[in-house]
């Protein structure tokens, strides 16, 4: 019934895509659309009223233009905020993306685990009780990194970056404590894992980095299955489209990982 309506993968710029390359991965034949609204972008830095707002009527277009089968929102940072509202207000499924601290919590041999994120996602009520309620017994230190998406968007747009700035960005996560330190590093930022072999170059010392995309792209296969959407075809995967808000071209280096993905700008 549903069999040409894409899945919308959402960010507020190109981070979602480690998420939605999870989803490609999984569900290749699965017709997707990527929207980055990079005319709000950075995300992390809104007031959370104002973000609500703002997502929701613009979630109100994005399904009016596309008329998508679910929603994956690629952004922690919206996500901690903005499902409740979006679930409230659209009748197709969400789903998002928060900080993978219970996986964190479950691997950790030091007990001693950093989250890193956006000053937004930082701040988030509901960060803090992922926290209470999956690492009680982890010394948890809660980093929100203010331009660290920045440098991620830099680095996929092809600039260069400067590593001493990520290492300043990613320090506060390295913790020594009692003779214990950090061993798990959760990147709640969908823009980081495009930074992981920056950290891994600079980081004082070798830790596990935890990326929730191949989890999330678990997650919607379960959730398109009980939603009865038609899964990927075994054929080749249908070209997919990704949408600028600012209306801005990409430059020929983002082209060129959007064509890896097989994403076109359109
Ligand atoms: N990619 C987004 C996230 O996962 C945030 C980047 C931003 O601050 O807009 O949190």
């Amino acid at each position: 019934m549903n069999e040409a309506r894409p899945v919308l993968v959402f960010d507020s710029g190109i981070g979602g895509l480690s998420v939605f390359r999870a989803i490609r991965e999984r569900l290749p034949g699965l017709p997707l659309v990527y929207v980055a609204d990079d005319a709000a972008f950075p995300y992390g830095d809104w007031e959370e009223a104002a973000l609500v707002a703002h997502i929701v009527s613009l979630m109100d277009r994005l399904i009016a233009a596309h008329d998508p089968a679910a929603v994956v929102i690629a952004c922690n940072t919206a996500s901690t905020l903005v499902l409740p509202p979006l679930r409230s207000a659209f009748a197709i499924p969400f789903v998002g993306t928060v900080p993978a601290i219970k996986p964190a919590a479950e691997r950790t041999e030091s007990g001693v685990v950093a989250v890193l994120a956006t000053p937004g996602t930082m701040r988030r009520d509901y960060t803090r009780e992922l926290i209470r309620t999956f690492a009680a017994g982890c010394h948890v230190r809660l980093v929100g990194a203010p331009d660290l998406a920045r440098l991620a968007e830099a680095h996929l747009r092809g600039e260069r970056i400067d590593e001493g700035a990520v290492l300043q960005q990613i320090a506060p996560c390295f913790v020594e404590l009692g003779g214990r330190r950090t061993d798990t590093i959760v990147l709640a930022c969908t823009h980081y894992p495009f930074l992981r072999d920056v950290f891994e170059r600079v980081a004082p010392w070798p830790v596990a980095w935890i990326d929730p995309a191949p989890a999330i792209a678990r997650r919607l296969e379960t959730v398109l299955r009980e939603a009865g959407v038609p899964g990927a075809s075994p054929e080749s995967p249908p070209p997919g489209r990704a949408v600028f808000t600012s209306g801005s071209r990409p430059p020929p280096p983002l082209l060129g990982v959007l064509a890896g993905l097989g994403l076109e700008p359109g």
